[in-house]
């Protein structure tokens, strides 16, 4: 028996190393105001305090005010004037390095102190080189390859003067009618905490200080993904105990690994907007997780906490910031108009600021910019496009690919396919493909599927009709030629999707069919005869169950970027055994969203053997018997989380535990038969579950706590072990993490629905 929360010692609770820890005397210029730098540092050895705090002691009111203050290239002029009078701290989306370095010159030779600048940009999933979205990347349940992909993005920007990208976003999304579950790792905490740490990772490098690391930035902390109807920017109504228990979870893990900088979120959780929520940033983020690191505001955030109807005006907007200890605010100008008043009001206390200062200076230092402020403007041409970086583009987006369905080993194409019809709006898109936010990806490096297949199989064995110019087209035009030429074809593949711009920020929908006539067109397809092989090309999960009926063959590639064509040809002729894993659950239809795997049981949990909507007789009276959590009309979804189909067939079995019973120090060793029953070689993402079957907290009827991507020769068996803490069995209640004693079932299986199981016990 268990015992009752109330009753529970905490058995765990997680302890942080603050990012900048270290504080060694530096060397200081005290003979001008402009500060000499003398150490290398980073976020793992922070030497700075002696260094920054000479600085602060130089510092005017105004100019410690202007390290707050971040603007944006395109303020132009007034930019200048800032830089000029050390009244602006950082710069966003400067992308050429002459701009950078004449900007960074007037801060750092004409200013007072000489303060460098930093310069931000949303660099998401690559700067030149566009590797997959997030949400594609994430189907990949790949972090060594994710960190790598994001060294690179790294690499890239750098070399454009960038030092800080507001990325990863890991936000936790159930919910596909948010565009901006495009840009994260989907619906489960465990992978996108794993997936979040590892580009943080990879963008900072080693140290902070070698000149092609740049800052990572957690956003939207905290909550933006569960925006209420997916619409964009909406009010969320998460608990305190779910906030912790998803929501929070993968921004701790990035806190964990150092990330240096995390951004507030434009939501408001419970009516508190983030920029404001002195709990969610003060207490949790800092106090109690001992973060040390700078936070900055969404675009505007602070004024709008005025719209949200929080705060009165700006004035009092900037009041709730500062006390939440919100560093930098990201143009709003809201610090700049009011931070002195408040001060000169006695509502701010001026070491606040001093705070906030010291933090963006450390920043600062732990990039080296007081020493190299300036970046090498000969990078760009070795940096931008590199064949090795093309090369992880590649790899990524063919690891990121999803197999939905394969009727009659219909893929791979064998070589007895020599003629292929290609259809569809995103067969030859260069600019669909790459996906949302790549403000500096080029559409001319984009390889198309179209492109990849010509090359594949000649020119000439390749017919090519799109019937439909874009993603939104209603005009079946070439429909008659598909229909004429398809006789000369073996297979037919229809590439349909999404363009890029009807996901990411502020482009939510409603609907989640395919947009304008491709679902026809796909129907008319397959009623000519021929295999149908389907690829979407998305930003978001779509309801396409009639699609996926009407084709012999699916691949989901969420927008796969600059390597997407030869990523899907090399999976369609089985050069790339796909391996790719969904991150979400796919639902049937719009109206069981939100729909995902992790959920609570109910008193009343659904064993699919209810009643559905045709069962049911006409005048049947209600009764209050026997009913269950179910709809009526859709009861399953059309993919579970983790779901993704291989060329190889994988079977598990023989699930065994090393003991029954484990304390919490105590690490679970579990092995298990993966069989590759099939005479293809593949790889296999093997997922561990759990379930706490009861708890102080109702806990998720399965929960992801570990994964491995596992490759197998043809007919090849292997024995697999792997080794699980049991600390990691916890929950937050509170602000206490538990691992709480008692019965957990655990689950292996190639993905959440599909699993084999076992149970054990953790005791005190
Ligand atoms: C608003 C977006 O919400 C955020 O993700 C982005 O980093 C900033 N704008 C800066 O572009």
């Amino acid at each position: 028996m268990k015992t009752s929360a109330k009753t529970l010692a905490p058995l765990l609770i997680l302890m942080f190393t603050p990012a900048f820890a270290q504080d060694v005397p530096q060397k200081i210029d005290n003979t001008s105001c402009k500060i000499a730098f003398s150490c290398e540092t980073s976020v793992y050895d922070d030497s700075s305090g002696p260094f920054v705090d000479s600085i602060l002691k130089k510092m005017t009111l105004d100019e410690k005010i202007g390290q707050l203050n971040q603007m944006h290239w395109e303020d132009g002029t007034l930019l200048e004037e800032n830089a000029r009078k050390g009244l602006v701290g950082s710069v966003m989306s400067i992308t050429n390095p002459k701009d950078f370095n004449k900007i960074q010159s007037i801060a750092v030779e004409e200013s007072r102190l000489g303060i460098p600048l930093i310069n931000a940009r949303d660099v998401i999933h690559g700067f030149k080189t566009i590797f997959p979205i997030p949400l594609g990347q994430a189907c990949s349940f790949d972090p060594d390859l994710i960190e790598e992909a994001a060294r690179i993005s790294a690499i890239e920007a750098s070399a454009a003067g960038i030092r800080w990208t507001f990325s990863p976003m890991v936000d936790i999304s159930q919910d596909p009618r948010w565009g901006r579950i495009a840009e994260g790792f989907g619906e489960d905490p465990y992978l996108a905490s794993t997936l979040g740490a590892a580009m943080v990772k990879g963008y900072q490098g080693k140290s902070l200080s070698d000149p092609t690391s740049i800052a990572a930035c957690a956003k939207h902390f905290a909550g933006y993904g569960a925006s209420e109807s997916g619409k964009d920017y909406n009010s969320t109504f998460i608990s305190p105990n779910r906030l912790r228990n998803l929501y929070l979870r993968p921004f701790h893990a990035c806190v964990d690994n150092e990330v240096a900088t995390i951004m507030t979120s434009f939501n408001d959780n419970d009516g508190i907007p983030s920029t404001g929520n002195e709990w969610l940033v003060k207490e949790v983020l800092r106090d109690e997780w001992g973060y040390n690191g700078v936070v900055v505001t969404d675009w505007n955030a602070i004024n709008e906490m005025v719209n949200h109807g929080y705060c009165e005006d700006a004035r009092s907007a900037t009041l709730k910031a500062v006390n939440a200890s919100v560093d930098i605010d990201m143009m709003s100008r809201a610090y700049m108009a009011n931070i002195k008043h408040l001060i000169a009001d006695g509502l701010i206390n001026e070491s606040q600021i001093d705070n906030a200062v010291k933090r963006i200076l450390r920043l600062k230092y732990s990039l080296g910019l007081f020493k190299s402020p300036y970046c090498d403007e000969t990078l760009p041409s070795t940096a931008f496009y590199a064949p090795s970086h093309i090369q992880k583009a590649q790899e990524l987006a063919e690891e990121s690919i999803v197999l939905l369905k394969n009727d009659f080993h219909t893929l791979p194409l064998g070589p007895e396919v020599k003629k292929i019809l290609v259809t569809g709006p995103l067969a030859d898109a260069p600019y669909e493909q790459l996906g949302t936010w790549i403000f500096d990806g080029d559409a001319q490096h984009s390889i198309t599927p179209l492109a990849a297949l010509r090359d594949e199989f000649g020119v000439e064995n390749i017919i090519y009709e799109p019937c439909l110019e874009y993603s939104r087209d209603t005009k079946l035009e070439g429909l008659n030629r598909v229909k004429e030429k398809s006789s000369d074809a073996d297979v037919i593949l229809a590439f349909v999707g999404e363009e890029s711009i009807l996901s990411g920020e502020a482009h939510s929908l409603a609907s989640l069919f395919l947009q304008g006539a491709q679902s026809q067109l796909i129907k008319e397809l397959s009623q000519l005869g021929k295999p149908v092989i389907t690829v979407v090309i998305a930003g978001r999960p779509l309801t396409i169950a009639n699609e996926i009926a009407q084709s012999s063959a699916v691949l989901y590639s969420f927008a796969p970027g600059t390597m997407g064509g030869p990523a899907i040809v090399n999976t369609i002729v089985g050069r790339n055994n796909p391996s790719g894993k969904l991150p979400v659950t796919f639902p049937m239809t719009v109206g069981q969203i939100p729909m995902y795997y992790n959920h609570n049981n109910t008193g009343r949990p659904s064993d699919g053997t209810e009643l559905r909507i045709d069962d049911i007789s006409v005048g049947t009276p209600q009764t209050s018997l026997g009913n269950k959590s179910y709809y009526l009309d859709y009861q399953k979804c059309l993919y579970p989380f983790g779901f993704g189909m291989s060329y190889s067939d994988f079977k598990y079995s023989d699930l065994c535990l090393d003991k029954n019973e484990y304390q919490v120090n105590d690490s679970i060793i579990l092995t298990f038969n993966l069989e590759n029953t099939s005479d293809v070689p593949g790889i296999e993402v093997a997922q561990v579950y759990i379930r706490d079957i009861h708890a102080g907290l109702t806990r998720p009827v399965k929960e992801l706590i570990h994964f491995e991507r596992i490759a197998l020769e043809a007919n090849d068996k292997k024995r697999v072990s792997f080794s699980i803490p049991v600390d990691k069995l916890g929950y937050w209640l509170g602000n206490k993490y538990i691992v709480e004693p008692g019965k957990f079932d655990i689950f292996v299986g190639g993905n959440s629905d599909d699993c084999i199981k076992n149970s054990f016990n953790v005791l005190y």
